[in-house]
């Protein structure tokens, strides 16, 4: 049977192609012609290798920095460049530059990912799956690092880290997941319950990136021209078709072609079979959000569509793979306070903490200048930050000081004008939200939207993990995530992992 060669196969093959007719010689990093390339500099046969092989050492000091720390959560994803388009007029809504005119196309960068992996991760596992787009705009970089689940397992900073812990390596065996940990903290925060539905449904393991719906997932603001505010809510629908793929095929997957995801979206695009996701918001004025029945700020919790339809915005298009993974898609640096006139963010506890998250994050993995990176670099950059490592552009001898009197930049009155003033009173303190409703929208979840046979496989799916954890947690995670949704589910769980037990037919 003969093998098929898909375009990410062929890349060498097509370089050469295209390349034929080149003459190149090897150089250093530093351009110097090299005479030999496959053989060290020694003294004889047998000699020891002189120091003075400049090529050798260029070689190994450069390979022995190749690496750069990855990515602390996302470390497994892939990425592709395209564009933003607007079809509908939401200029009644914001100010910002990308939405000013139907047709205006703004490029973009995009990046999808696992969470709880590590870089060299199989793409086909049970998570949530990044869904990252950084706009080049004429206002700067504007980016929504958003996932492919409209809420998250928490909704306070606080808990995050720990969070993010029980889905990691387990410290002293170095295995994962941990089921211990994953179902202990869980069940111990039932606000997990919307998150844990949504991951052990089918849309926990994608077909493909191409297949997926994205979200912002928080709720931010947006200013118009007249400085009129709204909260928003950004959706983003593949017009793929949404696919996933059900647990056992995926574990065959997983073994077979760990990059399955990467594959794909490599060879959708080299083959000209551009994926695309259309723009949607959802829009609530501060005075529905004074009123609504649920926290409009909390990201446990989606805005209803019958409370706040879709209205839409645009589509983005991805057309280009990156010409170097490392350079173009690693280097990316996405981060939630890039943000453009005419947008601006809410009080959701966990979207303010990211403010802080990702430059920490992107100074440490990329070096103080990552915004100087071409693909992290806007188009104009003006201010007094000058130096450090890997400085490459120093802004043309402008003064690195304000206020001056010698020509420096000054402020942006549309900027200023575009600033929300939110009137702001209440006691600093401490207040735990985790009990704040956590079964509603996962009830509505679990009996409205699935049907018979995705509600089992949710039950299957959910089991195949439970059954590896200890039986108090087992019995505490059915009774703080699944009985308090829906009891019919809490006594599946019961059965299928307790069957010698009589205690679940006593409800
Ligand atoms: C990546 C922190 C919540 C989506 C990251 C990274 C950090 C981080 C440190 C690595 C960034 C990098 O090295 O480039 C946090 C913190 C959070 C939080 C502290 C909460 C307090 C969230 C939420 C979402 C999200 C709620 C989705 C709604 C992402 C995505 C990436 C990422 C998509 C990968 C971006 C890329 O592809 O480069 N996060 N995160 N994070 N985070 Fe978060």
């Amino acid at each position: 049977q003969k093998f098929v060669r898909d375009p990410a196969a062929k890349q060498l093959q097509e370089y050469a192609a295209k390349h034929e007719d080149d003459e190149k010689s090897i150089t250093t990093n530093f351009g110097n012609p090299i005479g030999y390339k496959d053989a060290s500099l020694t003294v004889g046969y047998h000699g020891p290798t002189l120091l003075q092989d400049v090529m050798l050492l260029d070689e190994l000091s450069h390979f022995t920095k190749e690496r750069n720390p990855e990515r602390v959560v996302h470390a497994k994803g892939s990425g592709a460049f395209g564009y933003f388009e607007v079809t509908h007029d939401i200029t009644k809504y914001t100010a910002a530059k990308p939405f000013m005119e139907i047709g205006k196309k703004t490029p973009i960068a995009m990046r999808f990912s696992t969470v709880a992996g590590e870089r060299g991760y199989p793409d086909t596992v049970r998570d949530v799956r990044g869904f990252a787009i950084k706009f080049y705009t004429e206002d700067g970089i504007w980016d929504i690092v958003g996932n492919n689940t409209p809420v998250f397992f928490v909704k306070d900073a606080a808990v995050f880290a720990s969070f993010i812990h029980v889905m990691k390596r387990n410290p002293v065996t170095n295995l994962r997941p941990d089921y211990d940990m994953f179902w202990d903290f869980c069940s111990l925060r039932p606000e997990t319950t919307h998150q844990t539905f949504i991951t052990f449904s089918d849309r926990g393991i994608p077909r493909s990136y191409r297949h997926m719906h994205g979200y912002g997932s928080h709720t931010y603001g947006f200013v118009n021209g007249d400085g009129k505010f709204h909260w928003v809510k950004y959706h983003f629908r593949t017009n793929q078709g949404i696919k996933n793929i059900l647990s056992q095929e995926a574990q065959q997957i997983a073994g077979e072609d760990p990059d399955y995801h990467t594959r794909d979206l490599y060879n959708a695009i080299a083959k000209g079979d551009f994926p695309s996701w259309d723009f949607y918001i959802q829009v609530m004025t501060p005075e529905q959000a004074a009123k609504s029945a649920y926290d409009p700020f909390d990201l446990s919790k989606v805005w209803l569509f019958a409370d706040y339809p879709l209205i839409p915005v645009g589509r983005i298009v991805l057309n280009k793979n990156s010409s170097n993974y490392y350079a173009e898609i690693e280097q990316l640096a996405m981060d939630v306070a890039h943000l453009i006139p005419g947008i601006d963010i809410s009080p959701d506890r966990m979207l303010q903490a990211r403010m802080f998250a990702y430059r920490d994050t992107h100074q440490y993995r990329l070096g103080p200048n990552y915004s100087q990176l071409s693909v992290n670099m806007a188009y104009e950059v003006h201010n007094f930050n000058r130096d450090g490592y890997g400085t490459i552009y120093s802004q043309g001898g402008a003064p690195n000081y304000h206020p001056n009197s010698f020509e420096g930049p000054e402020n942006d009155k549309r900027a200023l004008a575009l600033t929300p003033v939110i009137p702001l009173q209440g006691e600093a303190k401490r207040i735990d939200s985790g009990n704040d409703d956590n079964y509603t929208q996962a009830r509505l979840l679990y009996q409205r939207v699935l049907n018979d046979e995705e509600r089992e496989r949710l039950a299957e799916n959910l089991v195949d993990w439970l059954k590896r954890t200890a039986s108090p947690i087992q019995k505490r995670a059915i009774e703080t995530m699944f009985d308090p949704v829906d009891k019919t589910l809490g006594d599946k769980l019961r059965r299928a992992l307790f069957p010698n037990e009589e205690f679940h037919i006593e409800y």
